[in-house]
């Protein structure tokens, strides 16, 4: 593996927009989805197929699968919590799928109205399901360095969930700050101790920015060797069940970051802001980026 080169996984049409509150067309986010790979990105998160009463933003998710999944040499995602959502996303031919569990027991509760304990029965039923299909799975988890309704969380608990989905067959463990609140020695104590039991070439960071953090803890992530890094757009999103989280750090802050220290994105930083310009002016909010705003001025 190239140590300079670095994976973005787009998260900005899944996780960026599943919290905005007008409903947005199926031709706005299909438009969104090809801009987006258009800049480089072979990795999008497009859609979750979760209950719509749960998060009406997504309810259109197999329109979404099913208007990219034509498109060649991206991977276009779909988020999935349970065997209902992988079945649905594999009837509109997805070609990879995410699911997700949390480090809280609270967290995993409201977000998914169920324990850790019965949600990695239904990753192991979705994983199980996955294989028959040739479907890569990728995990997540939650809240690994803070919930909003638990407060602290135990490394040891990220640990052992990271290798447990490891060991269940996930390609890859996304490690998720849900509300921003990690600072960098606190990333790399915790990656140091994930790293132990899963390669860390099969880790991922997803960090989101509510704090201001998620670049200084992206740059600690780099230098404990993770080369996965999730962001979002203009900084969209915020998760629905967890009160008070902002945005996904943005593409453009980290690319501008990575090309700063000399790694490789693959990716066209000027498309990129034109893309997050675009969608924030049909969302009708303020861009997050940083880089995005200096380089429109
Ligand atoms: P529940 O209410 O316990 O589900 O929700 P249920 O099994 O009792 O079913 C209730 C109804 O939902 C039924 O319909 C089911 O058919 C339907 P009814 O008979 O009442 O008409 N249903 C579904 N419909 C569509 N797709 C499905 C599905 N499953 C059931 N897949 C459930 C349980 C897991 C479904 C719900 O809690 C849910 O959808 N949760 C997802 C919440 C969510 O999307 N959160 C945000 C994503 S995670 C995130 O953002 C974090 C991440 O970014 C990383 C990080 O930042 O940390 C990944
Ligand atoms: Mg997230």
């Amino acid at each position: 593996m190239n140590s300079k080169k670095v994976k973005i996984v787009e998260v900005g049409p899944r996780d960026g927009l599943q919290n905005e509150p007008a409903l947005i067309s199926v031709n706005t986010k299909l438009a969104f989805i090809e801009m987006l790979a258009s800049t480089g990105l072979k990795q999008i998160e497009a859609a979750s197929f979760v209950s719509p009463r749960w998060v009406p933003q997504m309810a259109d998710a197999a329109q979404i699968i099913r208007g990219v999944s034509s498109t060649a040499d991206v991977v276009y995602s779909a988020l999935v919590p349970n065997l209902k959502g992988l079945e649905m996303a594999i009837a509109a031919g997805v070609k990879e799928v995410a699911i997700f569990t949390a480090a809280s027991e609270q967290f995993c509760q409201k977000n998914t109205n169920c324990s850790i304990a019965v949600s990695l029965q239904r990753i192991a039923e979705i994983i199980a399901v996955a294989n028959t299909h040739n479907i890569p799975v990728r995990g997540y988890v939650s809240t690994v360095l803070g919930c909003p309704y638990q407060g602290d969380i135990a490394p040891s608990q990220v640990v052992a969930l990271s290798s447990q989905l490891f060991e269940m067959g996930c390609f890859e463990i996304s490690l998720g700050d849900t509300i921003g609140v990690g600072t960098p020695d606190r990333v790399k104590y915790l990656l140091d101790a994930v790293a132990r039991e899963v390669p860390v070439e099969h880790l991922a960071v997803h960090f989101h920015d509510t704090y201001g953090q998620a670049l200084a803890n992206i740059y600690a992530a780099l230098q404990q060797g993770i080369r996965t890094i999730d962001s979002s757009i203009a900084g969209l999103g915020g998760c629905p069940y967890a009160t008070g989280a902002s945005g996904n750090v943005a593409t453009e802050d980290v690319v501008y970051l990575l090309q700063g220290l000399g790694f490789e994105s693959g990716l066209d930083l000027p498309k990129l802001v034109a893309t997050g310009h675009w969608i924030s002016e049909q969302l009708n909010r303020a861009n997050h980026s940083k880089v995005a705003v200096a380089m429109r001025q």
